[in-house]
């Protein structure tokens, strides 16, 4: 974003951007040279920018040892969700994610152009694992001061994902969220001035327009990419049929509510026999090639089937499915070239060990 900032009581034109990475920088748009950067979420990699622009990583995160935990997460301390500058109160206004990642390290390991080239060990289940899966992600509004290079006030989500920001001459900044409220705050101190359930989460900015001197507010609402479909760092978000609105001053229009139904998890009768250290194999490949849409430990985030659910009748076709590409009309990719049959029933025997698991787990709450 560009903008012109006060900094040390000079007017310089800036480019601004919330890197992935958990540093807010400006640059001088007509060189490119670095004017500053500073962390504006929890960070461990690095320990500040130099003056060329340089990141100063932080040695400790690159012992290529057991395995390493590191914020932010790959998701990004802020990802794409745009962010918006008022220049009445002189503040960014961004969505921030404090999230980890877990970076476990084989020797062995070899680059396969399917996955992801990281050299992400999935089948690393030491204690660096353990205490990792005990992080929880969060989410906040952050209202951040580009001239001091510092956080100016913060509202905590309850969900960590959140929506890009929209702000206004009217000292107003709106939000959309995962839970599906999109939120006005005053710009300056960041009180809740308004909120509306949309009954679906929030991604987009909401954008304003005005016609025969209305002031609208309109943002498409929706929930989805790659974020919610790997469903780990960004919570659960509310997934609907998304929808464009748009709000005035004394708008009468209302929404038809929205609840969806997830029906309990029941034991699946497909029978599969496999021993414990093969639906551990089972979990190291689907972590590898399923995560990423049916979502981490076999819980989808709601945009594509929830595996635990799969009948009977299904299960009896899983090869022709996950290898044969039966149902790549619906998105299902054929992994013929990832997969041997013996593997595609490794990972069955864990998508079923998980569905039993979660069927337990469910009658025993209810
Ligand atoms: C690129 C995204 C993507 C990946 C990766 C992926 N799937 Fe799918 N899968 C889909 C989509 C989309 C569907 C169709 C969902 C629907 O019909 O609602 C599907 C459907 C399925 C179905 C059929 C479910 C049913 O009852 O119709 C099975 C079984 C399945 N996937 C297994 C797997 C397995 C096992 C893996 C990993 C080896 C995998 N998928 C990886 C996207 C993906």
């Amino acid at each position: 974003m560009l903008a012109t900032l006060t900094i040390d009581g000079q007017r310089r034109r800036v480019l601004m951007q919330a890197n992935k990475n958990g540093f807010f920088y400006e640059l001088d748009p007509a060189t490119g040279k670095l004017v500053s950067a500073r962390p504006y979420a929890e960070i461990n990699w690095a320990t500040g920018i130099d003056s060329n622009g340089r990141p100063m990583e932080n040695a400790a995160t690159r012992q290529l040892k057991d395995a390493t935990i590191v914020k932010p997460s790959s998701a990004g301390a802020h990802n794409w969700h745009p962010l918006s500058f008022n220049p009445v109160t002189g503040l960014v206004y961004m969505g921030v994610l404090d999230a980890t990642s877990i970076q476990a390290v084989t020797s062995g390991w070899k680059i396969n152009l399917h996955d992801q080239t990281t050299g992400l060990d999935r089948g690393y289940v030491g204690p660096v694992r353990k205490q990792w899966l005990t992080l929880k992600p969060s989410g906040r509004l952050v209202a951040w001061d580009p001239a001091a290079q510092r956080e100016a006030w913060h509202v905590e989500l309850p969900d960590p994902g959140s929506g890009g920001t929209l702000s206004t001459a009217g000292n107003l900044v709106f939000q959309g969220r995962a839970d599906g409220k999109l939120r006005a705050y005053r710009a300056t101190d960041g009180k809740l001035l308004w909120e509306f359930d949309a009954g679906i989460g929030i991604m987009a900015p909401p954008m304003t327009y005005q016609v025969d001197g209305t002031q609208y507010i309109a943002v498409l609402a929706g929930w989805g990419g790659p974020e919610v479909l790997g469903n780990r760092a960004t919570g659960k978000g509310k997934v609907a049929p998304g929808k464009l609105l748009s709000f005035s001053l004394g708008g009468s229009a209302t929404l038809p509510p929205y609840e969806r139904v997830v029906q309990p998890v029941p034991m699946p009768t497909f029978q599969l026999t496999a021993s414990r250290p093969e639906i551990e194999k089972g979990r190291v490949l689907y972590a590898t090639f399923c995560a990423r849409c049916h979502g981490a430990e076999v819980v989808s985030g709601g945009l594509v089937f929830d595996l635990r659910y799969t009948p009977a009748g299904t299960h009896e076709k899983f090869e022709e499915i996950v290898r044969g590409g039966a149902a790549r009309e619906f998105g299902m990719p054929s992994f013929s070239e990832d997969l041997t049959p013996a593997q595609v029933r490794l990972v069955q025997a864990y998508v079923l060990d998980r569905a039993r698991e979660s069927a337990r787990t469910e009658a025993a709450s209810r």
